[in-house]
């Protein structure tokens, strides 16, 4: 008993270890891959990009994986130059303070630049009658004037073509008072400019209101949309297929075979969104592991409930009107309806 009760405890780790590891190029990345592809380059004028989508479309994943293809890209140059760092990916702290700490959002990106941060910028020195630490005279010690200026520097030196900023609603929506919104942006648009990297932030719908609140911004900052696959077009319906599909690949003995028939279903429940579609097989691969073995009821169970689907769907429907006006007109009419009605 002791024993059977272990072997299953290990095959439902295992199962939820597989598909965590599983990372599936699907269609969407590649397109916003290859149009980030063609808008990133040494003199650009577009300093920031800005990445938006539903929560649960992948944006984390998508974001990674521009990482590690601009470095895999680069790899000969890296090899032959081991200081080169092409791309960066960092997320926005949430500080939990009223204001957006760039103190900590500097001090992450020199840490992935390598930077050696138990060293402060300029050496303390120590006032023999007080016995306390002073800051060398003329100096600006470990000020966020330094952390900017290291930051900066450690951009150009590693060659940083671009820094991805994930969760960078944080960024803005830490912002108090008249005008701050334009001040946090300028801020990164310079630093953008003095190191030559662009600057990549990635969020979900709210980052493009907040950014829109301010007309000036909105008209200089480049969007891309990461959406979810559609319902209403037939080579999303494909390509979400696909995306089942590949899942069931990495995991053949618990579905047996059986994962790809259900692919309407899951994409209606999880909006065609594909880290909703994979938070919900891995609950369900746990909960089939647990139960003895693959059964439509694991994964019924696993699904979203109606009403967390339709709370999504609202964001959803917001985020696209917002972004792009045309979205709204081809709605799936009922969806459509239900959210007219909510208005009124
Ligand atoms: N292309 C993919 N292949 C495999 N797994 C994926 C893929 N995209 C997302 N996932 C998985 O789905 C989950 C959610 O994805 P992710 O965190 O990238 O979404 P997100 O859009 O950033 O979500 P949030 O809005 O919460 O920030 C993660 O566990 C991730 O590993
Ligand atoms: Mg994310």
């Amino acid at each position: 008993m002791q024993q059977q009760k272990q072997t299953s405890t290990q095959s439902t780790s295992q199962s939820t270890d597989i598909l965590a590891a599983k990372r599936i190029k699907h269609t969407r990345i590649g397109d916003v891959m290859m149009e980030l592809d063609t808008l990133i380059y040494p003199g650009s004028k577009d300093s920031i990009l800005l990445v938006c989508g539903p929560s649960g479309a992948g944006k984390t994943t998508l974001s990674r994986f521009m990482v590690s293809s601009a470095l895999e890209r680069a790899r000969l140059e890296m090899e032959a130059n081991r200081g080169i760092i092409p791309a960066i990916y960092v997320e926005a702290p949430s500080s939990g303070e009223n204001n957006f700490s760039w103190r900590m959002f500097y001090q992450r990106i020199l840490a992935e630049l390598g930077d050696e941060m138990d060293y402060p910028k300029v050496v303390y020195g120590v006032d023999p009658e007080s016995g306390r630490m002073v800051k060398p005279r003329g100096s600006s010690g470990n000020t966020l004037a330094a952390l900017r200026s290291a930051v900066e520097r450690g951009l150009k030196a590693r060659g940083v073509q671009f820094l991805v900023i994930d969760e960078a609603a944080h960024i803005i929506r830490q912002t108090r008072g008249e005008g701050r919104l334009e001040i946090q942006l300028d801020t990164l648009k310079s630093l953008a400019n003095t190191s030559g990297a662009q600057m990549i932030m990635v969020g979900a719908y709210d980052l493009y209101k907040l950014v829109s609140l301010s007309g000036q911004i909105a008209r200089r900052t480049h969007v891309l949309h990461f959406s979810r696959y559609r319902e209403d077009h037939p080579e999303d319906v494909r390509a979400f297929e696909r995306c089942v599909s590949a899942f069931e690949k990495t995991l053949p003995d618990l579905w047996g075979g059986k994962l790809s028939q259900h692919s309407k279903a899951l994409m209606r429940n999880t909006l065609g969104c594909v880290g909703t579609l994979s938070d919900v097989l891995k609950r369900a691969a746990r909960l089939a592991d647990a139960s003895g073995g693959w059964s439509e009821e694991a994964l019924e169970r696993a699904l979203l409930t109606e009403a967390q689907r339709r709370k999504i769907l609202d964001e959803i429907l917001d985020g696209e009107a917002a972004i792009e006006p045309s979205f709204i007109r081809i709605l799936d009419s009922s969806e459509a309806q239900t959210k007219q009605k909510k208005q009124q």
